[in-house]
């Protein structure tokens, strides 16, 4: 019997709904094959600010290096919306988190319900059987490079941010992609804008360097603007896609439109792997805080149960227990059961908490 420490960040907007069902879902878990996943929660984001006045506290990171994994829900408030120049926002605490803990490895899987091929907006057979991982680089990149600031230079207002990439920040991206690859269909796609920026050409060049120790998969660079377009023209000729912070935040957004509904889309971020494989992370559904739906108990929760599927597989080393929830939320949908953004037509829709009760009575039926 193992025992795993779990920090549960349940953030801002739909967050606190829907990270309750991902801490159900662990114990669930934890019931049937025997393991004990012991909780601790605390505010981040906009809940944080309002409790503490700042988006994460030290002692917040400090818990989570200690933890096995962070269950994150998600962050964001529409009051920080309407000022984009605010001192303090709630998404400087994802942030904060992703770079103190060194999560450069972010982890994005697109993959087409069979049953829900009709819930996206382009036609059922250009995105039926996609299987897409994206693995977006996470604590570099323009997000982070300095000089990064708004300052007054002749009276006038001016603000730059900087593209920076290193030669090892690349390559570890790029060995993670191959191997990956490797394990799926064998093809990885790296994304870039070669023909315009320096750190960019850095970026393929490192990529191709890393490629000749992988001959046997197949390696293909995008610019980023074409790879938008091929995104939805041909998502099945995806296999692996490996981008920089800021590509990879935007191709990502445009790729979970391929499967119908963000409410079903899970993430992993994570650091160096430890000798056995696992590595610490930091596991959050990719929909956001959905203000506008907030407290109504109707929001999806399958991101987030596959998110929690992911942390089994990624940070606590239980493959057969990832598998056992992941099969749950396929059947839960292949049996009709719908949430509000899923229900089309005559469809009755489920609540938050009777969608996550469908999938735990499914788990190893
Ligand atoms: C994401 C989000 C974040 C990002 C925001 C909330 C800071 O868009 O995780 O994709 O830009 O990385
Ligand atoms: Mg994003």
């Amino acid at each position: 019997m193992a025992t795993f420490d779990i920090l549960v960040l349940p953030g801002d907007g739909i967050g606190p709904e829907v990270t309750a069902e991902g801490v159900r879902a662990l114990e669930a878990i934890g019931q049937r094959f025997e393991h004990v996943f012991r909780f601790s929660e605390d505010h981040v984001g906009g809940a944080a600010i309002d409790a503490y006045g700042v988006p994460i506290r030290p002692e917040t990171l400090e818990e989570a290096k200690r933890s096995d994994a962070v269950l994150w829900g998600a962050v964001g408030l529409p009051k920080y919306d309407n000022d984009p120049s605010a001192p303090v926002r709630p998404e400087q605490g994802l942030l904060q988190l992703r770079r103190d803990l060194n999560l450069w490895a972010n982890l994005r899987p697109v993959r087409t319900e069979p049953a829900l091929t009709h819930a996206s907006t382009l036609k059922p057979e250009v995105i039926e059987g996609v299987d897409i991982l994206v693995i977006r680089e996470l604590t570099s990149g323009i997000y982070f490079g300095e000089p990064r600031e708004r300052r007054m230079v002749d009276g006038r207002r001016e603000a730059v941010n900087t593209m920076y990439y290193n030669e090892d920040e690349v390559a570890r991206v790029a060995h993670l992609g191959f191997r990956a690859a490797r394990q799926r269909r064998g093809k990885l796609t790296s994304v870039d804008k070669a023909n315009v920026l320096q750190v960019s050409q850095l970026w393929r060049e490192v990529v191709t360097e890393v490629a000749r120790e992988y001959p046997d998969v197949e390696l293909e660079h995008l610019i980023v603007d074409a790879a938008t377009m091929h995104l939805i023209r041909r998502p099945r000729d995806f296999d692996v896609i490996i981008a920089g912070n800021l590509f990879g935040d935007i191709l990502t957004d445009e790729a979970s439109m391929l499967t119908g509904s963000l409410g079903m889309l899970p993430s992993a971020s994570l650091t160096e792997p430890r000798e056995d494989g696992t590595s610490l992370g930091m596991y959050e559904p990719i929909h956001g805080s959905a203000p506008d739906i907030a407290g109504k108990g109707i929001a999806n929760p399958l991101a987030m149960v596959l998110s929690a599927a992911l942390l089994l597989r990624h940070s606590c080393g239980l493959e057969e227990e990832a598998q056992a929830l992941e099969r749950a939320v396929a059947r839960t949908i292949e049996d009709g059961l719908r949430t509000a953004d899923l229900a089309s037509g005559d469809e009755r829709a489920l609540s938050t908490r009777e969608m996550a009760d469908a999938v735990l009575e499914r788990i190893g039926g």
